[in-house]
């Protein structure tokens, strides 16, 4: 049986800390009474070795490669369930009957259209924005017609909330897509399921017929259960942080699209197609590639590989991996892209500099492969990462403030300049 608390010797006293059981995976020292008691604070760069909250959503293993949503592990999920069953699950925290799945569809079927004004505010944008920029923004404005804060203790008007969300964030998405591509929008069809009704909005073309293309809405389903939550990450925190401050839904997931943009996050699967393209375009050397990352003196990084958590293996990059194959198989493309991928898979894990740091392909290594094949832009990968992450930003937002999380506000270990008096211009 372990210990249930820790003791910390310091300045010739000893103090306690409780530890906080899981139900699976870390425990935490409870050092809420740390600098009160001692006057230190912790230290620990990126929180590495911190937990930020209590939380029943999402369960990661890192050193076994395993995902659980709410429980539920992320192969089985991935093969018997569907984006909108996820969506529920990490929303609820239980699979639903068939009235529970289908009063939700309702729910989100009743705000399948965004305001007009809306698409004044996307026309403003140069074609050569990054869709990123364009979403993150788009969402925040969402908030000036929607403007009512969501009273969390009503069960009603959060679920309210997080349907209109989930409902217009696909609108949202497919608009910066056809923004990129100088199309005119699409309304949704209320016809149609939540995924099939986002691949419409992005790829009926005013001037054709449109079929739904079963291969293709499998892809896209599968790739947006498979991000749909990662507990504690760096945009779900970001969330979490902004919304700590009851900022409003909205405004707190338009700050997480902007976490998630960065290439060390969600922008890394934009990255490794660039990667690879240009791996591609230097003759195919992977190997110098694999010097060039492991070189301390070359900023360059292989993208798509290492994680903060998964030491192992990302379980998503395993699935993703099969269905890039699986996909390219159906819609019979030859992509040099994911032949260069699987070379420097095999390359990077047989050197002893990424074995040694336990770096190995991430959710973001082979996810571009398949929406490239799918004829999505490069520039659109993270906002089909957004898409998936939704559903998981706003349970974790939901939960944080049913939680009644204190407001985020981590403090510091100074090394500034000390105390000092000021200096008038003349006589400095
Ligand atoms: C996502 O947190 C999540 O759950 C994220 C995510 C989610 O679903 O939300 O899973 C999605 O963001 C996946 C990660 C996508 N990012 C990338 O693929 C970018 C490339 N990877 C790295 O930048 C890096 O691996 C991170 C950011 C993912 C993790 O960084 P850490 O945990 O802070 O590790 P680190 O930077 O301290 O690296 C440890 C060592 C260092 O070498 P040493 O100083 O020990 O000699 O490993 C090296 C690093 O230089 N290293 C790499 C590397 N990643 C780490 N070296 C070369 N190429 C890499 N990709």
């Amino acid at each position: 049986m372990s210990d249930n608390k820790v003791v910390l010797n310091y300045d010739g006293n000893s103090f306690e800390y409780p530890i906080v059981d899981s139900t699976i995976g870390d425990r935490g020292i409870d050092i809420s009474k740390l600098r009160d008691q001692t006057g230190l604070i912790t230290l620990d760069l990126g929180y590495k070795n911190t937990g930020a909250t209590l939380s029943d959503i999402t369960y990661l293993d890192g050193d076994n490669g395993e995902l659980y949503y709410r429980g539920y592990p992320i192969e089985q999920i991935a093969e018997k369930s569907n984006f909108s069953e996820v969506m529920y699950l990490l929303l609820h925290g239980e699979l639903p009957t068939q009235d529970q799945f289908l009063k939700f569809e309702g729910g989100i079927k009743k705000y399948n259209y965004v305001a007009d004004e809306m698409k004044k505010i996307l026309d403003v944008f140069p074609r050569s924005a990054h869709p990123m920029g364009v979403l993150s923004s788009l969402t925040s404005a969402l908030t000036a017609f929607n403007p009512k804060a969501v009273n969390v203790n009503s069960k009603e008007e959060m679920d309210e909330a997080a349907e209109m969300l989930l409902a217009k964030f696909s609108h949202l998405c497919a608009w910066t897509y056809r923004k990129k591509l100088g199309l005119s929008i699409n309304h949704g069809d209320n016809n149609l399921n939540y995924v099939e009704n986002f691949y419409k909005m992005c790829f009926r073309r005013p001037n054709m017929d449109f079929e739904l293309d079963p291969v293709v809405v499998g892809a896209l389903d599968k790739l947006l259960i498979l991000h749909a939550d990662h507990e504690q990450n760096c945009s779900t925190s970001t969330v979490r942080m902004v919304g700590s401050a009851h900022t409003g839904l909205f405004a707190s997931v338009s700050a997480g699209i902007s976490a998630l943009w960065g290439p060390l996050h969600g922008g890394a699967n934009q990255a490794v197609i660039e990667m690879l393209e240009m791996i591609e375009q230097d003759g195919g050397d992977v190997a110098k590639y694999v010097e060039k990352a492991k070189n301390k003196d070359d900023n360059f990084r292989l993208m798509g590989f290492g994680h903060r958590v998964y030491k192992n293996f990302d379980p998503r990059a395993t699935i993703i991996k099969k269905a890039a194959d699986d996909i390219l198989t159906a819609l019979g493309i030859e992509d040099k892209a994911l032949d260069i991928a699987m070379q420097l898979e095999r390359v990077a894990l047989e050197d002893e500099y990424f074995v040694s740091r336990k770096l190995y392909p991430n959710v973001d290594f082979y996810s571009g492969i398949i929406y490239r094949a799918l004829g999505i832009p490069t520039e659109m990968f993270t906002v089909m990462f957004a898409l998936g992450r939704l559903p998981g930003w706003i349970s974790q937002w939901k939960e944080m403030r049913l939680h009644n999380d204190p407001i985020g506000r981590p403090r510091q270990v100074y090394q500034g300049a000390q105390k000092r008096d000021y200096v008038d211009l003349s006589a400095r």
